[in-house]
């Protein structure tokens, strides 16, 4: 392991971890809100400072491949799995897939919200890993954000959202990928993509064989599990709550249309514009206008997506218009979290 000028506060944040504290993170996707996986007290806190409902499950982040035996009962899954499992892993870990399996009984269940299944993932952030490393092997961490509002990019939007409820953040600049990890389900038959993230559909299929996708994903225009419905009026836990439908959402509404359905001017001032690549005739450069990638790359696009929607959503503007992207690869990602944007505003 190398060693660098952050080794100590890492040093130090893995002690507040340890001692039953809560630590903000990098990792490659977005920063997480960390604490230690088997310290129940602890968990209590991360629902407490993001406002998060007791139904909504956290993803426990490793760093050594042997601690997935202590997170997931492994005895209990079939050959079928175990040999998906670890092809996945092989290909995969360290980086941003986390997988949902069947957890043993002594990961309390508080992480996994009464769930019998565990989702882990093992992060590529080299401040991730040796954060996990230095304290308890196990960390639970959600989105450092709180409950509804858009993921952080930057220790400063952990800072802006959560400020001093957090009791040490890790600053490492900005994330490298931008979209929260693939949420995947392993623990049934037929594998299913509960959240689209940072690896793409595409990809796990190309290892796997077809992967299901959870119905809601990509049909959100018409409909999530629950429709509209508030978090308070929820009759049954969604299966992946980061589907709910106001979810990664700004302060500002936001509205998602095709390119041909984008207003066609931009004279008004509070207006706010995310384009995918180039502007169309008749929008200027301006400071609420936001192009997610010049040369049309769906990474760089996804790796700014949330930078951006921070930074319109700061400009004080009445509405944001949000183009499409091409729905692939990471496209779906990028999408899905837009969609969610609108919410129902
Ligand atoms: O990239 C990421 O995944 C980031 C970084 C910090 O690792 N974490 C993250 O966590 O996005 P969070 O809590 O904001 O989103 C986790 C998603 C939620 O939609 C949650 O419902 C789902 O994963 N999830 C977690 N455990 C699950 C489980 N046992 N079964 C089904 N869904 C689960
Ligand atoms: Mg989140």
């Amino acid at each position: 392991m190398e060693f660098n000028s952050m080794d100590g506060d890492i040093e130090i944040a893995a002690k507040i971890i340890k001692d039953g504290g809560l630590v903000a993170f990098p990792t490659e996707t977005v920063y997480g809100l960390g604490a230690d996986a088997f310290n129940i007290k602890a968990l209590a806190r991360i629902f407490e400072v993001k406002n998060r409902p007791f139904f909504d499950p956290l993803i426990i982040h490793i760093a050594d491949y042997d601690s997935v035996y202590k997170i997931v009962d492994y005895d209990s899954l079939n050959m079928a799995s175990r040999e998906k499992l670890e092809k996945l892993i092989a290909k995969f870990w360290p980086g941003p897939l986390s997988l949902v399996l069947p957890k043993r009984r002594e990961l309390p269940d508080l992480a996994t919200a009464g769930l019998p299944c565990a989702a882990i993932r093992f992060p590529s952030h080299d401040i991730a890993q040796k954060l996990i490393r230095f304290s308890t092997g196990a960390i639970a961490a959600p989105s450092a954000n709180p409950f509804g509002f858009l993921s952080p990019t930057r220790a400063e939007h952990v800072k802006a959202q959560l400020g001093d409820k957090v009791d040490f953040i890790l600053d490492a600049g900005r994330t490298s990928i931008g979209v929260e990890s693939t949420v995947m389900d392993l623990s049934s038959s037929i594998p299913c993509i509960l959240r689209p993230g940072g690896i793409s559909r595409e990809a796990i299929e190309e290892l796997i064989g077809k992967v299901e996708e959870n119905p809601y994903v990509g049909n959100l225009q018409t409909g999530s599990p629950h429709g509209d419905e508030t978090l308070s009026l929820s009759p049954s836990p969604p299966i992946s709550p980061g589907l709910l439908k106001n979810h990664y959402a700004p302060k500002t509404p936001l509205v998602l249309c095709s390119r041909e359905s984008m207003p066609k001017n931009n004279h008004n001032d509070n207006e706010g514009f995310l384009y995918f690549s180039a502007l169309p005739d008749g929008i200027k450069r301006g400071k609420g206008v936001m192009i997610l990638s010049e040369k049309g790359d769906l990474n760089e696009a996804a790796a700014n997506l949330f930078d951006m929607l921070h930074e319109l959503d700061n400009l004080g503007l009445n509405i944001i218009f949000a183009e499409k992207v091409p729905d692939i690869g990471l496209g779906r990602a990028i999408n899905d979290r837009l969609n969610r944007a609108g919410g129902s505003k």
